[in-house]
Order: C-alpha cells, then sequence, then structure tokens
C-alpha cells in the first residue's frame, strides 16, 4: 500500500447505502484513506436529500474510522477535484452487469481527461448487490422496510423525509 494513499469515492449518495458502506470498508484494506465526494449536480438535481444532509449522513455513518475517510462534495468536473485533492485512484462499484455501460463510459472519458488517474472496480458485496439509492427510496415511499440495507442514522433520516412529504403509510 503507498503511504498516505487517497481514493476518491465519487457518487450521488443520495442517501448513502449499506452497499456504499461496504465498498468504502473494503477500499480501506487497500487504501490509507478515502474521500466520499458527493457530486453536485446544479440545474439538474432532483436529489432527496440536500448535499448538506447527504454529507452529514455520510459523517456520521465513519465517524468510528479514525479520520481514514472524509466526506466532501464537489462541482464542475470529476477529474480537476481529484487533481485537487491529489488522488490517483477513482472507486466505483460494480453491482450487475447492467451497470457495466454506464460505468464503462464514465472510466473511458474520465481516462481521456486525465490519463494518469485510474478508475479502479470492485464488485458490491453478495449481500448489498441488489441494493440501490433509488430503489430505497422507492420503497420507503410506498411504505415498505429498509432496515439493514441503509445505515441506522439513514434509516431514520429517510423516515422523517417521506412522513415529512405525507408519502408513507
Ligand atoms: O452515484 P452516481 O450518480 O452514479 O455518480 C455519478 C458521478 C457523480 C460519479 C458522475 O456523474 C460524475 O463524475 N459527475 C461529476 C461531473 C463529471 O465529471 N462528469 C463527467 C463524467 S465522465
Amino acid at each position: 500500500m503507498a503511504k498516505d494513499s487517497v481514493a476518491i469515492y465519487p457518487g450521488s449518495f443520495d442517501p448513502i447505502t449499506n452497499g456504499h458502506v461496504d465498498l468504502v470498508k473494503r477500499t480501506l484494506r487497500v487504501f490509507d484513506n478515502v474521500i466520499v465526494a458527493i457530486a453536485i449536480n446544479p440545474g439538474k438535481d432532483g436529489s432527496l436529500f440536500t448535499v448538506a444532509e447527504r454529507l452529514q449522513m455520510v459523517r456520521e455513518v465513519f465517524k468510528g474510522l479514525k479520520g481514514r475517510v472524509r466526506a466532501d462534495s464537489f462541482e464542475g468536473l470529476l477529474v480537476n477535484y481529484a487533481a485537487r485533492k491529489r488522488a490517483t485512484v477513482i472507486i466505483r462499484g460494480l453491482r450487475a452487469v447492467s451497470d457495466f455501460e454506464y460505468e464503462f463510459q464514465m472510466a473511458m472519458m474520465n481516462h481521456r481527461l486525465k490519463p494518469k488517474l485510474e478508475t479502479f472496480f470492485m464488485m458490491t458485496g453478495e449481500s448489498e448487490f441488489y441494493i440501490s439509492s433509488r430503489l430505497v427510496k422507492e420503497v420507503v415511499s410506498l411504505g415498505g422496510d429498509v432496515s439493514g440495507l441503509v445505515p441506522v442514522n439513514v434509516l431514520e433520516k429517510l423516515r422523517q423525509q417521506f412522513k415529512r412529504r405525507g408519502t408513507q403509510t
């Protein structure tokens, strides 16, 4: 392991799920530090949680990890953000074949923009491969139970959010 190595784990994290958490913990076996980087998408953002709320949830989840996991947000190109953070690697999770095309395109584009920045793909754990933020939100909005699929603080936030919107039964 390179000393003080930094991997960037970018995404929407709306909200963070146990699939993301598993990936971060496994990344820490290889890299010293992980930055969970929440992309800000001005104009085309239909997110459930604000960036500040998402950052707070991520920070709560990893607060026991001695500062090895940081949460941050960024605007603009990921490759430029990675360069500012002196990160050499982007981490992305792969769940199923359906993820592959989108991930492959992004990795190739990022490689074209910054050839020295690598993308490492990790397979999601076998108990998490079907979890996605999108499905979790849909299930909670329809009154379903997602405990065990998201961290407990996120579960609580999801319930509050949908209660406020009056969409949960
Ligand atoms: O969790 P997501 O929504 O699949 O993450 C997508 C994300 C945030 C990694 C991607 O949209 C991104 O990198 N956005 C930043 C803007 C950028 O660099 N776009 C070009 C990507 S090739």
